[in-house]
């Protein structure tokens, strides 16, 4: 470990994140009572313009009304390249209910993004004596965000969420496609004839989380539009699992089961994790550092392997 040890990611269930338009108040008591970790009400791209006004009162009336149980609640506001966006957090903020945990930051582009944002929060709550410290989360999804990744993950203590955003960002780095996250049908390779599809969302993916593990951030896979497509999803999710994400959002209800059970630590993977931990204090009652495995080395790297799952695993279970 480096002499500056990596700080942890916020202790909090973040599997997924279920995102409904502001404009849509009709769903929000279906999505307080889903079980999504995370719910995302929205005031930018499901919400068309004339819709905005109408959209912020929906969602400060719902911080009032509505009971969202232990669900974290989280608004993404409009982009910082809007006219909105001033006001999406201060109405929210000066007028809605101290239920809301958190603001979402699109297409942040630059540390200075999240800097704005951060002293116009710090200001209101100020202003307005609101006791509860709101927290932050951004959506990585333009070319300027992914190469400011890192300044961008240091970039506030309010920071707890950082997610790819897998349209946006396809639309900002050119690429040719208008499939939102999955396999993409022209990222092969060819061998011996046979096709082989890539991940195309890898390198983003992983820069993303290297940057939230150095910062103390959770990341997170964003959406998946094809919500026909479950194993679509499903492997999607899996890779983002493996990668180190902790978590996906859902673009429509029947995705929140899907990522739920991605992202919670399978019990075969627990006892598995615990089985390794205890051949690990019995290796070291021994006098060694490292022993076998059901045929495989385990050292003590094999320790904190371990220790993620178990974490993660009692995290959930509160
Ligand atoms: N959260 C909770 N419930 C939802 C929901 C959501 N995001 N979207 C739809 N539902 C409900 C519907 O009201 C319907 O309920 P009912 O069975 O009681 O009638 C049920 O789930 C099935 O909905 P369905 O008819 O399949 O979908 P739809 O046509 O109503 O809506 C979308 C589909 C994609 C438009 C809608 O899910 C949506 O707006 N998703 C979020 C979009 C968004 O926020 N994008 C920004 C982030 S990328
Ligand atoms: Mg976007």
């Amino acid at each position: 470990m480096s002499f500056r040890v990596q700080p942890p990611a916020p202790a909090r269930p973040n599997r997924c994140q279920l995102f409904g338009p502001g404009s849509r108040p009709a769903i929000f008591e279906k999505m307080a009572s889903s079980a999504a970790d995370v719910i995302n009400l929205d005031l930018e791209d499901s919400v068309a313009p004339d819709d905005k006004a109408q959209a912020r009162r929906n969602i400060i009336a719902a911080s009032h009304d509505i009971d969202w149980g232990s669900k974290y609640l989280s608004v993404r506001i409009n982009g910082l390249d809007t006219p909105y966006w001033y006001r999406d957090v201060v109405e929210l903020l000066e007028e809605g209910s101290e239920r809301i945990d958190q603001i979402m930051i699109p297409k942040v582009g630059c540390a200075a993004d999240v800097y704005a944002v951060d002293a116009l929060v710090t200001a209101i709550e100020a202003a307005k004596g609101r006791k509860k410290r709101i927290s932050l989360e951004v959506i990585i999804e333009t070319a300027a965000g992914i190469a400011h990744v890192e300044e961008i993950a240091a970039s506030s203590p309010r920071l707890q969420a950082m997610s790819l955003g897998a349209a946006d960002f396809a639309a900002s780095m050119g690429m040719a496609t208008t499939g939102i996250g999955g396999t993409q049908e022209n990222y092969y390779m060819i061998r011996e004839g046979a096709k082989y599809w890539s991940d195309p969302w890898h390198w983003a993916q992983t820069a993303i989380v290297a940057a939230c593990r150095t910062h103390g951030i959770l990341p997170v896979d964003g959406p998946f539009g094809d919500f026909s497509d479950d194993e679509g999803f499903r492997a999607q999710a899996l890779r983002s699992a493996t990668l180190g994400m902790v978590g996906k959002w859902a673009i429509h209800p029947k995705q929140v089961a899907l990522a739920n059970e991605v992202f919670t630590p399978s019990e075969a993977a627990v006892a598995e994790a615990r089985e390794i931990l205890a051949a690990m204090e019995k290796a070291k009652a021994e006098g060694a550092g490292a022993t076998v495995y059901k045929g495989r080395l385990v050292d003590i790297a094999s320790i904190r392997q371990a220790e993620v799952i178990v974490r993660q695993s009692e995290m959930m279970k509160g």
